[in-house]
């Protein structure tokens, strides 16, 4: 416990003391033709991708380096229905102005899961189902098997010939170009400014009640830090957060659905929470309606059940909950506010193209 907590503090510190930004180069100026394409690249504008130095660093297939006609390319099948056969887009779900999620509920009771920052993903899905490079896993099913994309129209449509052709040099569009350049636009999608951010870089200060819920969220009394760790608000990793003890429905078995595993039973991705004031409903399951609820849950003794994570068990009281008084909570809430990032949300880059 107290190691980690001083571990805690130690990266604190080192978040607070990096101003600077990092960038990934792009390709150097004549990186010779991109492998796989046979592709004379020279011809595009390389991208840097930019995120503060805090930020681990970002991995880009070595084949799919970033470029701005490729961004550019994403950002236009994003918006545009012809990749689905019944009038929607990725855009219609994964909202800007809600942090790219919305309240849609699928077939399955999930919710939708926000694009931000997933540059630094390597798990997909709230059940993990897909885990590896954006490209080639997750972009597929979405494409492929979740929207069943007509390949033959996207190949009739002259104005997506000539794009492809130009980007990634090819005559016929298969699905690899497709997937290929949706990751572009998506990795580009990073939230970097929000209250909280500026607040680590030394721009702003938070108000005293953002500051105390800060203190809470990152001490052993909230907790919040060990699975929505800072930077990137989330370790990526599945936990059991002790929403349910009966797990009859599927929808809330979550990674054991995926590997059949009972020791996965009930652990979901931990949420990003990037953007999080913005969500109307909360968890894999949209069940709390508010960050008040979201809260309260936590303060709440979690559910038992033999797979629930040992840090919600950590606690230096007999009983488990987080024993918050009701103004800790309320300072908590107001932190979890600071993620917001109207940058991120007003991004003209990230917005429907013309
Ligand atoms: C009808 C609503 C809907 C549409 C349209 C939609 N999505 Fe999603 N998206 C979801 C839901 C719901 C989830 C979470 C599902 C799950 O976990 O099983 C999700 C999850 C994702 C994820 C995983 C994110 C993560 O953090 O793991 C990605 C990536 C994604 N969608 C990309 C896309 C792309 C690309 C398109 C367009 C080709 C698209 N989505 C269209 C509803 C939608
Ligand atoms: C043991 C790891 C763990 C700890 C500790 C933890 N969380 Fe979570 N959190 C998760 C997981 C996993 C999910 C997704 C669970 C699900 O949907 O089934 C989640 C989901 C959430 C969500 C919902 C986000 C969304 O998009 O629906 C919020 C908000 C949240 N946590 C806030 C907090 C706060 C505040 C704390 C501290 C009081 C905290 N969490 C502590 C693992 C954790």
């Amino acid at each position: 416990m107290r190691n980690s907590f001083l571990a805690g503090l130690a990266f604190l510190f080192f978040f607070i003391g990096c101003k600077q930004d990092t960038t990934v180069t792009p390709d150097p100026p004549n990186p010779g033709p991109q492998p796989g394409y046979g592709y004379d690249s020279t011809k595009l504008t390389p991208y840097a991708l930019t995120a503060p130095a805090f930020f681990p660093p970002i991995q880009i297939p070595g084949d799919n380096k970033p470029y701005v006609e490729r961004i550019q390319l994403g950002r236009r099948l994003y918006y545009d229905p012809i990749l689905s056969n019944d009038g929607r887009s990725c855009s219609q779900c994964h909202i800007q102005g809600r942090g790219f999620t919305s309240d849609h509920i699928s077939a399955e009771g999930l919710t939708v899961m926000p694009h931000v920052n997933l540059a630094w993903n390597d798990h997909w899905l709230w059940n993990g189902g897909y885990s590896g490079p954006m490209e080639d896993k997750i972009m597929l099913f979405e494409v492929h098997d979740f929207f069943q994309a007509d390949i033959t129209k996207i190949n009739a449509d002259t104005t997506y010939r000539r794009l492809f052709k130009q980007t990634y040099g090819v005559d016929q569009i298969t699905f690899k170009e497709i997937t290929y350049a949706l990751s572009q636009f998506i990795r580009t999608m990073i939230s970097q400014n929000s209250r909280f951010y500026q607040s680590v870089t030394g721009k702003i200060r938070l108000t005293q009640d953002e500051e105390a819920g800060r203190a809470l969220y990152f001490n052993e009394r909230g907790d919040c830090f060990h699975c929505h760790g800072a930077p990137l608000l989330s370790d990526n990793d599945f936990h059991n957060n002790g929403l349910d003890s009966d797990f009859s429905n599927p929808t809330n078995r979550g990674r054991y659905n995926v590997t059949g595993n009972p020791q996965d039973m009930g652990r979901f991705r931990t949420a990003n929470l990037h953007n999080v004031a913005l969500r109307r409903h909360f968890m894999h399951d949209g069940r709390f309606k508010t960050l008040e609820e979201v809260v309260n849950f936590y303060n709440d003794p979690p559910k038992p059940s033999s797979t629930l994570d040992p840090v919600m068990k950590l606690n230096d009281k007999e009983q488990l909950g987080l024993g918050l008084s009701p103004l800790e909570k309320y300072q908590l809430v107001q932190f979890l506010k600071t993620f917001t990032d109207t940058t991120y949300l007003n991004n003209p880059a990230f917005s429907k193209p013309n």
